[in-house]
């Protein structure tokens, strides 16, 4: 069988944290995070847990597909930011959606957590292990954010994305593409109970390299044309880097949707919100290409071809 995505979901918190409100904690400035970053605001959770949002997702992913919690028996939950070492953040959701028949696990893979977690959904479908998986990619970054850090505090957000993946007979999830490094993995660290650190620069660097890469390699493996895709849907963490990707791969911007403008970088979250917010505008068609691509603290990267 095969893996096919059937339903999407968001989760995003209400406060927004604008420009202008970072420029009276920090020394910035709305124009500097505008033109390094592309982002304008970005929302803040002030209360509640990071498993209500992936509840939130999950549930609205779930009516989007159609189908009952029930009916799930798998439930794949991406998170760096989980509200408890234990339970795992998908128990919590399997208990608040009543998903009685779910097995549930997580993946830590921070930004790259989506990517991971729909390469597992597939791969376990594919081996005929299980038939509907949910995955939910649900981050706090607020909580793992040093306030007093200007070049990073004006970089993140939290929130909350899902998807239902059904065994199916036609090709949906069509191709995978994963790499690690973690000979690199000091640029980019978050330790238990202590806040980000993270050398910008060389994580640009590594994401204007690899994820071109990656991508090039994706559509090599399955003999497409980047011209036949509709939308690259990356992770959303600086515009400039969405820029760069585009124009490295020859792609016009226009098919590089971008969201982070309004609500940062939201780590494994911001692939899934984004795939909802263009299904929910209608924007997606049976049988549209799209590929996505993530990357982040490890560090790892990779990509993922689907046939809608
Ligand atoms: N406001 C004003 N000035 C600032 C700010 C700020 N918020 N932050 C840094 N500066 C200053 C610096 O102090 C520095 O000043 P100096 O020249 O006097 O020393 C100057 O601006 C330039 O700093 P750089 O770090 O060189 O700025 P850069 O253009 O590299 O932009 C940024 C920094 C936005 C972090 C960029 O490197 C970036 O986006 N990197 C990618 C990192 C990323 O996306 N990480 C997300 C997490 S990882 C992930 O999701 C995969």
């Amino acid at each position: 069988m095969k893996a096919t995505i059937i339903g999407t979901g968001s989760y995003i918190p209400e406060y927004i944290l604008t420009n202008q409100e970072l420029s009276t904690m920090v020394e910035t400035d709305d124009e500097w995070i505008v033109t390094r970053t592309g982002i304008s605001e970005r929302r803040i959770q002030k209360s509640g847990d990071v498993a209500d949002m992936a509840v939130n997702a999950a549930l609205k992913a779930l009516d989007n597909a159609g189908i009952n919690s029930e009916d799930i028996d798998l439930i794949i939950a991406a998170t760096s930011t989980p509200d408890y070492l234990f339970p795992n953040c998908s128990s919590i959701i399997q208990k608040n959606t009543c998903a009685i028949n779910a097995v549930c696990f997580d993946i830590s893979a921070a930004c790259s957590g989506f990517i991971m977690a729909l390469s597992a959904a597939k791969a376990y479908i594919e081996a005929g292990m299980y038939k509907k998986v949910l995955i939910v990619c649900s981050e706090k970054m607020s909580g793992i954010t040093d306030w007093k850090d200007r070049s990073t505090c004006i970089l993140f957000g939290d929130g909350a994305g899902a998807c239902v993946v059904e065994s199916s007979e036609q090709e949906g999830v069509k191709s995978v593409d994963l790499h690690n490094e973690g000979m690199l993995g000091e640029v980019l660290t978050a330790k238990r109970n202590e806040n980000i650190v993270m050398n910008g620069q060389e994580v640009f660097k590594f994401a204007v390299k690899k994820v071109p890469e990656t991508i090039n390699t994706l559509l090599k493996k399955e003999n497409t044309d980047a011209e036949d895709i509709k939308y690259f849907i990356l992770h959303q963490a600086n515009v400039r880097i969405i820029e760069s990707v585009a124009k490295r791969l020859g792609i016009d911007m226009n098919r590089f949707p971008v969201n982070l403008s309004r609500y940062g970088n939201t780590s494994s979250a911001s692939i899934p919100i984004l795939l909802d917010e263009l299904n929910r505008e209608n924007k997606l068609q049976n049988e549209d290409l799209l590929v996505f691509a993530g990357f982040g603290a490890g560090l790892n990267w990779g990509s993922i071809l689907v046939k809608w």
